[in-house]
């Protein structure tokens, strides 16, 4: 195995955007991983295993079948699931999404059953100037918005093997008492990219407020298993708990390729690319993290015995210690999931990871350690800092720029 640590790429001196005064390469910055999700046939049987066993809370669920025609719906045959499921770990209101691919796609035989892969950045103006960029770029954009259930403000650009993409801005946030936002406040959804600037969220809720909306006729789920499990001292349905998503793991036609696209059209950049057995593969990151995103030839998926229906090679979720990982892996095992390794040099940057098969043949990577990479070194004194009246207009990015524990949820 070959393995090569890569550096950040030296900043390009053309075509610098303003980002809040700091330019950069492209008119926004990812800040991490938001969510993600997958498109199955048997959605009971997926939210089993996602809800029950692995501990996604259901957050909304969406009806696609209104949307449809008769003639659709009867196309679609009489069991078919029509519902959605978004789901969360934490407060954003989904992290992870289960849709119906009998209505979202793919067609039968087309392997891209991922639903999306979504980014957060840094402002609503992140998402709308970058919508615009992928436009002037030629970036196909399946459309631009906000969605409800949700909330959040977005675009969602395709990657050259048609995996979509979503930047956003402002996801919901879930608080303590665990409603989601009720249905009569989706008058806010927006099917085109908004004219700037947008009232904030708390003038959307005091709107709704006084026509009257009652904020707890949103969504709220229960755990409705028994809670039996001393977690590192709370009581749980289950012995661990998921504290953060990602990395999304790929399988592409052309591992060059899609690197170009994730590096200079989303800005990731490459924490380590290695060859095994001859094929190359390519970590990417967004933050501190190792990575975030992992490219694979298509060609690996057989010799490593994944499931050919998806381009997914697994989705990443960590849980809270070492020693809930290793309960993890008991836990599922005796619900009748199946439990994998891989070869651990395919996971760099993760010491001890397994895959969990979903009913479909999704592979969820469990693991409860990544490294995170150094911060640079550059010198931080800047020119004229010691004084205000002649602090220049904009500044140059550095490296770590906008990195770090990302802000959650939207402004105001
Ligand atoms: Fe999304």
């Amino acid at each position: 195995m070959v393995v090569n640590v890569e550096r950040p790429p030296a900043p390009q001196a053309h075509n610098r955007f303003e980002v809040g005064g700091v330019l950069l390469d492209r008119p926004f910055r990812i800040r991490r991983l938001g969510h993600f999700g997958v498109n199955v046939d048997r959605i009971d049987e997926g939210l089993h295993f996602y809800s029950d066993l692995l501990g996604f809370m259901i957050s909304d669920e969406i009806n696609f079948g209104a949307r449809l025609t008769d003639e659709q719906r009867a196309a679609l045959g009489p069991n078919a699931s029509t519902t959605g499921y978004f789901t969360r770990f934490g407060t954003d209101h989904h992290a992870f999404v289960l849709f119906p691919r009998k209505i979202m796609g793919p067609a039968e035989n087309d392997p891209i059953t991922i639903n999306q892969i979504t980014w957060q950045v840094g402002s609503l103006a992140e998402v709308v100037a970058g919508s615009r960029f992928f436009e002037d770029q030629g970036i196909a954009v399946r459309r631009s918005g906000r969605d409800t259930p949700g909330s959040n403000w977005h675009t969602y650009p395709l990657d050259p093997d048609g995996h979509v993409n979503e930047l956003y801005y402002g996801i919901e946030q879930v608080g303590w008492e665990g409603y989601s936002k009720p249905r009569t406040m989706y008058n806010r959804g927006f099917r085109e990219r908004p004219p700037l600037p947008q009232i904030s969220e708390l003038d959307e809720v005091d709107a709704a407020l006084s026509e009257g909306v009652d904020l707890e006729s949103g969504f709220r789920a229960s755990e409705k298993n028994p809670r039996t499990f001393d977690v590192d001292g709370i009581l749980l349905a289950r012995p661990f708990k998921i504290v953060r998503i990602g990395p999304v793991r790929i399988f592409v036609d052309d591992v060059q390729r899609s690197r170009a696209f994730y590096e200079s059209v989303l800005g990731l950049s490459v924490s380590q690319t290695l060859t095994w057995n001859g094929h190359e593969c390519v970590f990417m990151r967004v933050n501190t993290e190792h990575h975030s995103l992992a490219l694979y030839p298509a060609a690996l998926r057989e010799r490593l015995g994944l499931s050919p229906h998806t381009t997914l090679m697994s989705f990443g979720v960590q849980l809270a210690n070492y020693r809930q990982l290793r309960d993890a892996v008991g836990f599922l095992r005796e619900r009748g999931v199946q439990v994998r390794e891989l070869p651990p040099e395919l996971s760099p940057g993760i010491d001890y990871s397994c895959l969990a098969i979903d009913p479909e043949g999704h592979a969820v990577q469990l693991y409860y350690y990544m490294q995170q990479l150094p911060p640079p070194t550059a010198p931080l004194s800047a020119p004229g800092a010691e004084r205000i009246d002649a602090w220049p207009v904009t500044v140059d990015a550095r490296p770590d720029t906008f990195l770090g524990e990302p802000y959650l949820g939207p402004w105001g």
